[in-house]
């Protein structure tokens, strides 16, 4: 047996017979077991897989590669990544709709290295929903790289983007997913964040996200994936925009 076949059966070994034990513990019946099954193939059908899996698992494995990290801590990528957003130098204003809903967000900070050194030039490839929940690219209405954008800090390694308040974000109620969260009961709803993946040579790439005190869903993500550490505090200004500061502190690649 090779190594990744050990690894193999070791972990899927498990979870098979994890399974397995939960049918017998909950008594599943044939009615149900059908059911499931009819609901794995729509998942697949819908193209769902990543927002299921990103949903219910992603976190468990983020915090166990954060905890291998000095550094910054991380965050779920989540399904909604797409890489090659317009570069943009900081200060840098993301593409957005001429009518852009929302409120003005500037959001602000360093990169630096585990000393605390600035790092010039690290990017921030940032991407997030607009004030309506809605990511462009996954939904037919914002364009292509709304709310998008790969962000070159300056020579002190300090970036700045101006943006909009993002909405919470709820998973789509009519798809696989969505119909199993409302079968259970449970809410379909993330709190509104900003993801970015904070990129620098001879540094390990940081996919995190950054929530708001106070907001709505903050304490129950459905995606379980809030950390304390991640949550900014808004200041709102007098004209009615927002700032938020963060530092991001990458790790050695
Ligand atoms: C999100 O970050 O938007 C997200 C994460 C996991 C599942 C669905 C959405
Ligand atoms: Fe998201």
């Amino acid at each position: 047996m090779t190594t990744a076949q050990q690894r193999t059966a070791e972990v899927v070994g498990d979870l098979i017979n994890t399974v397995n034990e939960r049918l017998v513990k909950h008594e599943v019946t044939y009615g149900e077991y059908q059911a499931a099954k009819q609901w794995l193939i729509e998942l697949g059908e819908a193209g769902e897989w990543p927002l299921f899996l990103d949903v219910f698992f992603e976190h468990t494995v983020e915090r166990m590669a954060s905890e291998r990290r000095r550094g910054s801590t991380g965050c779920i990528e989540g399904p909604y990544y797409v890489p090659g957003s317009p570069e943009l130098d900081s200060p840098a204003t993301l593409p957005r709709r001429p009518d852009e809903p929302g409120d003005g967000l500037v959001f602000s900070g360093t990169v630096r290295d585990l000393d605390g050194i600035p790092i010039p030039g690290a990017v921030v490839d940032i991407w997030h929903a607009d004030a309506n929940g809605f990511y462009s690219q996954f939904h037919p209405d914002p364009p292509k790289w709304n709310l998008r954008g790969t962000v070159r800090a300056d020579a002190e390694g300090r970036f700045e983007i101006h943006t909009v308040l993002p909405a919470p974000y709820e998973i789509p109620k009519e798809g696989p997913t969505g119909r199993m969260i409302t079968s259970a009961g449970w809410h379909h709803w993330r709190p509104a964040h900003l993801h970015m993946m904070v990129r620098a040579p001879g540094k390990q790439t940081l996919t995190s996200q950054l929530f708001f005190a106070g907001h709505e869903y903050v304490d129950d993500d459905v995606a379980g994936a809030v950390k304390p550490e991640l949550t900014l505090e808004l200041v709102r200004h007098d004209d009615g925009h927002y700032t938020a500061e963060y530092d991001f502190r990458l790790d050695p690649a």
